[in-house]
């Protein structure tokens, strides 16, 4: 009889965090619950949430300076939870330290710098991992199962969204700025979304994105929300789209429609994904007032029928950082080396590109 190693039995990892925002704050949560990890330094620029989360879970390395916490915290591992641009800076210097990294997403503020981060991770040796919590979302994973199984066969359509009423993060903030972060919408919940669907259609490749990008209410100064803990730079001109909408090629002649939106005249926010197999199809829906919802179609003894299976837990961030510290336990850094995020950031790049040119665009190998 095997009997699993008890959890003292773990090497225990020291961790730091860079960025105490609403994400930070959910990587800061997920270590200082992990019994298996020291979460011993944390990094930002406000110094009462160095203070408050310092003394909560009685971190003993606070610091304003992040490159000083890396030289002095003697890290095993890193979450970086600060504005998209500083990712790649802050996780190539990580790496070079001998840190693994997770960051927030999206990787970065485009392909290249998420291309040079993978570099830098192989160079390193080192995991790059990239939090994508809501593929850890309960729904998300009984239709992983269910599309695993083979009941919906052959995948060749998929439709998702994330369709908010009135939800641009921190207008003014660098959400809003072009060079911080990348872009709007599709970069900052669009990403969410792709990443879900390619992950419930078993990873495809995308070969080619046809986009468009809109902004008729961050321009006007409409659609905020109190997203987003930085700075608001008063009169700061709005850089990104607040809707963007794409149709991608898939690899095997798939393809999938994907939506992302900070602000819409809509009554509830929206967000779904939806399935279409040769033997069944399937949807996610979830937003106020339906809340998650999981329905499938397709035969039951040669009988059409629609069946709800049972939803699970909610993973969120603790699942995905659970998930980083379990791979940087493997040892196994070649298969963790951030290029599925890589590929995600390439998509989009090829969205913005197609957006910008007004044709399609193929995604770069
Ligand atoms: N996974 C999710 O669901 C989710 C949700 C929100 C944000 N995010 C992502 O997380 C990241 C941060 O977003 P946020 O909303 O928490 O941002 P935020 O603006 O609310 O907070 C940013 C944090 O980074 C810190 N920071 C900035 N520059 C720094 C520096 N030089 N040194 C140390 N700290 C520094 C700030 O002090 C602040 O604590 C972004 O990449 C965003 O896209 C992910």
């Amino acid at each position: 009889m095997t009997s699993a190693a008890p959890q003292d039995a773990q090497p225990r990892l020291r961790a730091g965090v860079i960025g105490l925002g609403w994400a930070g704050q959910q990587h800061v949560a997920a270590y200082a619950a992990d019994p298996t990890v020291d979460l011993v330094a944390l990094s930002a620029m406000e110094e009462h949430l160095l203070e408050q989360f310092g003394e909560q879970h009685q971190v003993p390395g606070r610091y304003q300076d992040w490159k000083q916490m890396i030289a002095e915290a003697e890290l095993d591992i890193v979450s970086i939870a600060t504005p998209t641009f500083l990712h790649e800076p802050m996780a190539i210097h990580a790496l070079g330290a001998g840190v693994n990294v997770i960051t927030e997403k999206p990787m970065a503020q485009d392909g290249e710098a998420a291309g040079r981060m993978v570099e830098a991770a192989r160079k390193a040796g080192r995991v790059l991992d990239v939090s994508f919590n809501h593929r850890r979302r309960g729904d998300v994973a009984a239709l992983k199962t269910v599309v695993d199984s083979g009941v919906l066969g052959k995948l060749y359509y998929a439709k998702t969204g994330w369709i908010r009423r009135q939800g641009i993060p921190g207008l003014g903030t660098w959400f809003t700025k072009a060079q911080s972060s990348g872009g709007g919408a599709m970069m900052d919940i669009g990403i969410h979304m792709l990443d879900m669907t390619l992950h419930l259609m078993g990873e495809p490749e995308v070969t080619a994105a046809s986009a468009s990008t809109h902004a008729e209410f961050g321009p006007l100064g409409r659609g905020g929300s109190g997203f987003g803990i930085s700075q608001v730079e008063e009169g700061a001109p709005f850089e990104v789209e607040d809707l963007a909408t794409a149709f991608l090629r898939l690899d095997g002649g798939g393809t999938l429609l994907l939506e992302s939106s900070w602000a819409q005249w809509i009554p509830n926010d929206l967000c779904y994904v939806t399935l279409y197999g040769a033997d069944g199809g399937a949807t996610i829906e979830w937003g106020a007032p339906t809340g998650p919802k999981i329905t499938v179609w397709t035969e039951v003894a040669g009988i059409p029928a629609e069946l709800h299976p049972a939803v699970g837990e909610d993973g969120h961030h603790a699942a995905a950082v659970a998930d980083f510290v379990a791979k940087v336990r493997s040892g196994d850094v070649t298969e963790h080396d951030g290029s599925l995020p890589h590929r995600r950031a390439r998509v989009i790049d090829a969205c913005y590109a197609s957006a910008k040119a007004g044709t399609e665009v193929a995604v770069q190998a």
